[in-house]
């Protein structure tokens, strides 16, 4: 039986190329776990992602790729509503008012804002600085309870609960407040050659990342390069960042703890470890990529369901809009 209040969740991944196993284990595959569980929205956050540069041709395809794999990973579009964030106007209209009620001091303070300001210093605009504010108007709009992200987007969820406060406190209660949902192995996997970073697509080098496009002999060559220590304990420390990245990794796709990641080890050498994390990821990426391919062959499948997926979406977003409106006070006719 249906119950008639659920719980909702929202999150959404950008359409910017490579996606690597950190935004699989970190994100995607919660959405998986916790789609029967609650009324869930997944996006796919084109109007994110061309807050760094995007050759069209290529946004539109590696949006509809991205569509693919959602699928692919498990996302059950019969279950859940799963659409492109360009296709449902609230979302940027919301963002709007949103950007009013938020300070250039909070958003200059963004770690990722300052790290991508870094990164693409020739094109500081404003919308990556107003960034957080459109992922505001994202979960916000939708009432959203839980949110599952990896660690990254922490702060970004707490601007986001910062943001509707303010706004209930200013014109009386709107906005229901979200709580993230930060899973223990795999809400940080870190870049393979420099383990004090996370892995990213955006990374240059890349050894560095795992994409989930990978075939298995680059999945396990990527492995067998994976930068660890010169001891030979494979065990979890703050000593060990590389082998203890490894473990993560190997538990979140094994489907274990690290404990018994590192029980089932103990005394094997790095070379065993490294090639056993990398057939464990190999083997799990191989029916994603089959399926995602098999899906991207039947655009009109696909074109359909975020047709309907925009629709249903827009509804929602609409009556949490429109309340919006009426209380900052636009005149909508009498
Ligand atoms: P994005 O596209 O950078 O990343 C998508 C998801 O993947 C997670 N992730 C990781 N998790 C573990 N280890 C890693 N190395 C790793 N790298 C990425 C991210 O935490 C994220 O959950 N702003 C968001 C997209 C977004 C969104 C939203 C998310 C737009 N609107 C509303 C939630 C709710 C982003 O850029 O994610």
């Amino acid at each position: 039986m249906e119950e008639a209040q659920s719980k909702v969740l929202y999150s959404a991944v950008q359409p910017s190329g490579n996606l690597t196993i950190g935004n699989y284990v970190g994100a995607i595959r919660n959405w998986v776990a916790l789609q029967g569980q609650f009324t869930c929205f997944y996006a796919i956050a084109d109007l994110h992602a061309i807050t760094v540069r995007q050759v069209p041709a290529e946004l539109r395809r590696h949006t509809l790729e991205l569509a693919a794999l959602y699928i692919a990973c498990g996302v059950d579009p019969a279950r859940c509503t799963l659409y492109v964030q360009s296709n449902v106007p609230a979302h940027a209209e919301l963002a709007w008012v949103l950007n009013t009620m938020t300070y250039v001091g909070e958003m200059e303070r963004m770690t990722q804002f300052k790290d991508k300001a870094a990164k693409h210093a020739e094109n500081v605009n404003m919308g990556l600085m107003a960034y957080p504010v459109l992922m505001a108007a994202d979960i916000l709009l939708y009432q959203t309870d839980v949110v599952p992200v990896g660690i990254d987007q922490r702060q970004h969820l707490e601007i986001a609960r910062d943001i509707a406060v303010r706004f209930n406190n200013r014109y009386g209660e709107t906005f229901r407040l979200p709580e993230g949902y930060i899973v223990k192995e795999g809400a940080k996997i870190a870049s393979l050659q420099d383990p004090l970073h996370k892995m990213s697509k955006s990374d240059e080098n890349p050894n560095a990342s795992v994409y989930l496009s990978d075939d298995r002999d680059t999945v396990i060559r990527k492995f067998r390069r994976a930068v660890t220590d010169s001891d030979n304990a494979i065990v979890a420390s703050e000593q060990k960042p590389g082998v203890t990245n490894l473990l993560n990794i190997y538990a979140a796709f094994r489907g274990c703890t690290v404990a018994e990641a590192e029980k089932e080890f103990a005394g094997k050498g790095y070379g065993d470890f490294k090639l056993a994390v990398g057939e464990t990821v190999a083997d799990v990426l191989a029916p994603i990529q089959a399926e995602q391919k098999r899906l991207l062959a039947d655009k009109a499948y696909l074109s359909d369901i975020l047709s309907r997926g925009a629709q249903a979406a827009a509804h929602t977003a609409r009556r949490t809009l429109l309340k919006v409106y009426r209380k900052v006070g636009f005149y909508r006719g009498e």
